[in-house]
């Protein structure tokens, strides 16, 4: 590890406080920020409007992942069919590994951060929280974007969605053996971003 690399892994299921997480996390330590589950509900996208997802996950470019709204639940469940295909997950894995090891250091979240693209990460932590409490947060985030999804639905939909990424045979979601879990269904996002905070402290070289 070149004295600028340091890799914090943040992994979970939808809605856990992952990406609020990863961002408070990024500008705390000056750390570049990719949220991994563009890349696939970008390939979701262009699967909606008829590419086939392999080639699509091959043909992706970065400026996809900046363009209109990719965090509906339409994308998202079509995301999360196609990161079930081995082809679409291998296209996407040097493009993470590369910004993993950029210099300046970096955050990933996803679903197979810890596990796969970075097993070797400094820091890897598991973002959880019970469906209830993360399907009633992705609730209000689609209600207040004007969507008349009901929450009946959005729990239907985060269990169904957390069904195929736990058991999918290709880099399912789970904690690297060395992830500290963290459990957000009860805590505020101050005391969840002062426990993630805490545990890259620890981890980081001390300044000589
Ligand atoms: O994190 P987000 O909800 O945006 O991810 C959308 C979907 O993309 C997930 O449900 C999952 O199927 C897939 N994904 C993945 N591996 C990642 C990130 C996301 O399989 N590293």
């Amino acid at each position: 590890m070149s004295d600028s690399q340091f890799t914090i892994a943040i992994d979970g299921p939808a809605a856990a406080g992952k990406g609020t997480i990863s961002k408070a996390v990024a500008a705390r330590f000056g750390f570049a920020h990719l949220d991994t589950g563009l890349l696939y509900r970008a390939v979701g996208r262009r699967t909606l409007q008829g590419l086939e997802p392999i080639a699509a996950a091959q043909a992706l470019t970065p400026e996809e992942l900046e363009q209109g709204d990719l965090r509906t639940a339409e994308i998202a469940k079509t995301a999360s069919k196609v990161a079930v295909i081995p082809e679409v997950r291998a296209a996407l894995v040097d493009f993470q590994r590369a910004f993993a090891r950029r210099s300046g250091g970096a955050v990933l979240d996803g679903r197979d951060i810890g596990t796969v693209i970075c097993p070797e990460a400094e820091v890897k932590l598991f973002v959880t929280a019970s469906p209830e409490v993360r399907a009633e947060r992705r609730y209000l985030e689609l209600s207040a974007k004007g969507s008349d999804i009901t929450r009946e639905q959005v729990l239907l939909d985060v269990r169904e969605r957390d069904a195929r990424d736990a058991e999918r045979s290709a880099a399912p979601m789970k904690p690297a053996e060395d992830a500290v879990l963290l459990d957000t269904s009860d805590l505020s996002i101050e005391s969840a971003l002062a426990q993630a905070v805490e545990v890259i402290e620890k981890a980081r070289p001390a300044k000589s």
